[in-house]
């Protein structure tokens, strides 16, 4: 049974429990991040508690915790979670909500007492050669707010799309924004044109992957040409490749689109360069070179 953190407190997962009057669980008031940590060590940690603030600003929300203490409990829960044995990789999931309140109002309530839960759940490791094999993605309409920057625990419009992709066969969405390309589901998309790697800029109509803007840094410092740039549907269709980064996909590439082959219906030479440098980038994490 895995540790969690609920509100101060470390307890087993069944034994940590919530009032129904949390606002998390009636409005889905509330903010999240998953964090991958490999060998112990978190990925990009600032950056994803720089994020975690956004979001929490967004929604008028105050951080609970010091990032020294997101530190802290996190570190815990890795040290005290072995089941998927000492060292090995994780994600870690948080989470803010607004709080209990004594009745259901829409408007926020005056005393505010957030509630915090952490946990840590085991990371797969990623296979390249399964990897290589790619996935089948559909296109579909992006049926979400305006405010999609936010990571935001309201995700019945990014369930409700993955689903869809499920019941087509596919493994994930590509959404799409009045023509654009957003992102997907539950991940930020790549596209390949005529060499260049190309994603949209960020705004209100995508969440800033962590993945996303690492393999852009990544790109920039390995000689692969870029760019961050809308493009239509029609555009995607002419890609050479296509691709899904996320924490927990690390990146996917798409082999089929809408039931007919990307390119030659194979991951392509540029997906295979960026996953060897961004599994390279992991071994210096795990040795503690970079964070
Ligand atoms: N989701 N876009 C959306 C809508 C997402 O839900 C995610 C990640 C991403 C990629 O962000 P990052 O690279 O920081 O993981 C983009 C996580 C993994 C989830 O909800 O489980």
């Amino acid at each position: 049974m895995s540790v969690v953190y609920l509100n101060g407190e470390y307890l087993p997962l069944d034994q940590a429990k919530i009032s129904v009057m949390d606002r998390g669980f009636l409005f889905a008031d509330g903010v999240y991040e998953v964090i991958p940590a490999y060998g112990g060590l978190l990925l990009r940690m600032q950056e994803h508690m720089q994020r975690l603030q956004n979001s929490l600003d967004a929604i008028r929300l105050q951080n609970p915790l010091s990032n020294q203490q997101w530190q802290e409990i996190i570190e815990k829960l890795l040290s005290d979670n072995p089941n998927a044995g000492p060292g090995e990789d994780k994600y870690v999931y948080l989470q803010v909500t607004r709080g209990v309140a004594a009745k259901r109002n829409h408007g926020f309530p005056e005393e505010i007492k957030q509630t915090v839960f952490v946990m840590v759940n085991e990371l797969p490791p990623v296979d390249k050669d399964e990897l290589r094999a790619g996935v089948a993605a559909i296109t579909l309409d992006d049926i979400r707010w305006k405010a999609c920057n936010v990571k935001s625990i309201s995700l019945l419009g990014n369930i409700l799309l993955r689903q869809q992709a499920h019941d087509n066969n596919s493994a994930e969405a590509i959404l799409i924004n009045e023509g654009l390309v957003t992102e997907g589901a539950a991940s930020n998309v790549f596209a390949v044109f005529d060499g260049v790697m190309v994603t949209p800029p960020t705004g209100s109509r995508l969440l800033p992957g962590i993945t996303r803007d690492l393999v852009i840094e990544l790109a920039a410092g390995n000689n692969i040409p870029y760019e961050e740039r809308d493009f239509t549907e029609q555009e995607l269709l002419t890609a050479s490749e296509i691709w899904f980064t996320s924490s927990t996909k690390e990146i996917l590439p798409v082999v089929e689109l809408n039931g007919k082959p990307v390119a030659n219906g194979q991951s392509g030479p540029i997906w295979e360069k960026m996953i060897d440098i961004y599994q390279a980038y992991k071994v210096k994490l795990r040795s503690g070179e970079t964070s």
